[in-house]
């Protein structure tokens, strides 16, 4: 009888360092890190090179990596089964970086949808990292020759050009190195958390999310002043955007029983919103006051954060140099 080992994927994903972690990074990415952590070489670390886009003041840079890194760990990231670490520890990733911009062209990174974003929002501020953020990420990715990336919606785009890097660079050098990673959720449709104001997604800046550590309170005042519409005025409307969002938000977070009664209600235009955000808010709470608790224990212990960041370090750094060695003598950098 044969025995054949399953060859193990690789994982990689990351999490900007811009504030805390709200609902959306964990579902659209914590909870697959979650899954996925014990059958397969994970990485995740924390992207605070791409956090300098936003040019961040060092003292809160500071605080904000070790509070996303607190945030990780206490969400059930296993630094011993994952290697969990900083981006800014492994430079490796700064020179595969270089390399592939050589290969990226301008045109495409303009028009990517994130880019073009940014350029509305802080046009004062439009420098070339925000530019070439999509070849950072593509250098995370790679560098650890990732096949499975599981992210958000948002983050769609973003995969398509490091798949497009990675057979550039292939196709260059005539190689079969890099592999094309996917987004990846278990073969599911990528997830995408409505914030609070009735529009987009939950992000970091746009001030519409709930963030794992915060409070009942705190939760439940975000619930109240989310926005809503007058009601339905016939049975079996459809619910209007922003309705929509907090249905989503609800099936996320709270029983199918729960969902469906104010489905329910919502079809025979009984539905309260406030009742049903009164409900919304108590099972966010449910599910977030464990991890907040967690959160405070392990920001509390320096000694083990300083260990889970080096050996992280280290583990990536062994991935990320194989490669680059590699990589430079793909190019034809060799050793005289
Ligand atoms: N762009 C991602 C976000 O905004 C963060 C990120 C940076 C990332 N590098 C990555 C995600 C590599 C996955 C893989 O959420």
């Amino acid at each position: 009888m044969e025995f054949k080992l399953k060859q193990m994927d690789t994982v990689v994903s990351g999490i900007r360092s811009t504030g805390n972690l709200h609902l959306g990074n964990y579902f659209g990415m914590v909870r697959n890190a979650l899954k996925m952590q014990h059958d397969n070489r994970c990485f995740f670390f924390i992207a605070d090179y791409h956090s300098l886009t936003t040019h961040p003041h060092p003292t809160d840079l500071h605080l904000n990596i070790r509070q996303v890194m607190a945030e990780y760990l206490a969400c059930g990231v296993d630094p011993g089964v994952a290697t969990l670490f900083i981006q800014s520890d492994v430079p490796e990733v700064c020179e595969l970086y270089l390399l592939l911009n050589m290969n990226a062209y301008v045109g495409e990174l303009e028009r990517t949808a994130s880019f073009k974003e940014k350029v509305r929002k802080q046009p004062d501020n439009v420098n070339a990292g925000l530019l070439t953020y999509p070849v950072l990420m593509a250098a995370d990715i790679i560098i650890h020759r990732a096949n499975k990336v599981p992210v958000g919606k948002d983050q769609e785009q973003h995969l398509e050009m490091t798949r497009r890097f990675a057979r550039r660079f292939n196709t260059m050098y005539n190689v079969d190195y890099f592999p094309e990673p996917d987004a990846y959720n278990f073969g599911e449709e990528l997830i995408k958390i409505p914030g609070l104001d009735g529009s987009g997604k939950m992000g970091k800046s746009e001030d519409n999310g709930i963030f794992l550590v915060d409070d009942e309170k705190t939760i439940r005042r975000k619930l109240m002043r989310a926005v809503t519409d007058t009601g339905p005025t016939k049975p079996n409307q459809k619910p209007s955007g922003p309705v929509k969002n907090l249905f989503t938000l609800m099936e996320v977070m709270s029983d199918p029983s729960t969902v469906e009664f104010f489905r329910e209600k919502h079809a025979s235009c009984e539905i309260r919103y406030g009742e049903m955000k009164k409900q919304l808010a108590e099972d966010i709470n449910k599910f977030t006051a464990p991890i907040r608790e967690r959160i405070k224990e392990i920001m509390a212990d320096r000694e083990y954060m300083a260990r889970v960041v080096r050996e992280g370090a280290e583990k990536a750094r062994e991935s990320a140099g194989k490669t680059i060695r590699e990589v430079r003598e793909i190019i034809g950098y060799r050793r005289f």
